[in-house]
Order: C-alpha cells, then structure tokens, then sequence
C-alpha cells in the first residue's frame, strides 16, 4: 500500500513541482494570477461580438505628427472611439483591436499613451506609462530590441498615422498622396536625424 502512494507520487512528479513552485513563490503566483487575468480579459473580448449592432466605420485618419497630450485624446472614450498608441515614436491607429485596448480591454491602459515602455518592459503598471514625453534613453539593450519587435507587429496589423512629437518639435506636413500609403518611408529617414 505504502509503495503505491510512492508510485503515485513520482508520477504526478511534474505537476506536483510545478504546483510547489508556484505555492512557494508569491510572485509567481501573482504572476500567474495576472496572466490568467488577461487571458480572460483578451478570451471575454472576443467573445462579446454584439451582431445586432453593426459597427459604424470610421474614416481613415489624415497622417499627422502627435504630440503626447494631443495623442491623450484618442483614448477610445471620445465619440468616434478612435484609439491611438505609440510605439518607438510611432503613432498608430489600433482602433481596429478596440478588443485589446478599448475602455474594457486587457491593454486599455495604452490607449492614447506612448506604450513602447510598458511593451519594453513588459509591465502594464502605471510608472511604466509616463505623463511626460519619454526618450526611452535608460533602457537596455534587451528591452530596446522588444520596443522594435512590437514597432513591426504594429505597423503589420495597424495604420502608421505619424510621429510621435518631442517636446518643442514641430509637426511634419504630410502631402495627400502620403495618406494613401500605409507606411511612411521619409518618417525612417527622419529618425536618423
Ligand atoms: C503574462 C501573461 C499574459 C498573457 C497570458 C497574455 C496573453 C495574450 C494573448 C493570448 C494575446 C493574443 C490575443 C489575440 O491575438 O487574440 C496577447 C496579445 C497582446 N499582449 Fe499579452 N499576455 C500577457 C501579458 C502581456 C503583457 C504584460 C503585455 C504588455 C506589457 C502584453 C501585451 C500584449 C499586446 C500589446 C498584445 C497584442 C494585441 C494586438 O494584437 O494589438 N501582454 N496577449
């Protein structure tokens, strides 16, 4: 009797290891807690798809440069829901994953907000969203490369709109023809400067 309660033991060895980490640390269970959470989050907004309500388009922004507090208004809480985020001084429209960053969403926190640090950082806290412009400069090499992988997973799925404004900087003109294209090839030239 005594060697089947052993047996059993050693082969729920992996599971029982993983439930004592996670029992023994109470950051990992804060974290795992969090993860659960937005996994809810992100599962609840993809299933609260209201079909009776067709959802109104919303025309395509003119390209423009934003400053911090101009980029604050696009929030998803204005009338026309439109939602901006930045990301390595880039500014897109991610209106379309209202899901995520809508009012509700898991990632509502970025919504109007510069979010490279947070996605550098991997942290949804509040000192990772400065109300200040941010230049990104103290971070290090590793969560510089993360803010670049999440610049590209953007500009794949969401409108480029424009720069994300220094203090003191003046906004580009944008020409019409630009407005057309997605992608602003001169913003990359820019950012050389
Ligand atoms: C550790 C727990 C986490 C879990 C389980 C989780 C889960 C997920 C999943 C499943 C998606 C894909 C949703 C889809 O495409 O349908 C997603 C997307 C995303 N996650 Fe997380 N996530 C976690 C943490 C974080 C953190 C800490 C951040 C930010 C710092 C973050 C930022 C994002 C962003 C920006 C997206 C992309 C949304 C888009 O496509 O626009 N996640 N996450």
């Amino acid at each position: 009797m005594a060697d089947e309660v052993v047996d059993e033991t050693k082969s729920g060895g992996f599971f029982s290891n993983l439930l004592s980490e996670l029992i023994g640390s109470p950051l990992n269970l804060l974290l795992l807690a969090i993860c659960l959470f937005l996994l809810y989050k992100i599962i609840g907004g993809r299933r609260d798809t209201t079909p009776s309500a067709p959802k109104p388009q919303i025309p395509r922004l003119k390209k423009k440069d934003f400053t911090l507090e101009q980029l604050k208004e696009y929030d998803g809480r204005g009338q026309e829901g439109r939602i901006l985020i930045a990301v390595n001084f880039k500014v897109f429209d991610v209106t379309r994953g209202k899901r995520f960053y809508g009012p509700d969403g898991a990632y509502g926190v970025f919504a109007g907000r510069d979010a490279s640090r947070g996605l550098g950082t991997f942290s949804l806290n509040e000192e990772a969203l400065k109300d200040e412009y941010d230049d990104l400069s103290d971070l290090n090499l590793e969560q510089m490369e993360r803010v670049k992988e999440w610049e590209m997973q953007f500009t794949e799925k969401y409108d480029y709109v424009g720069r994300l404004l220094k203090p003191g900087e003046t906004p580009r003109e944008y020409s019409d023809t630009e407005d057309e294209h997605s992608e602003d090839k001169s913003t990359e030239e820019k950012k050389k400067d």
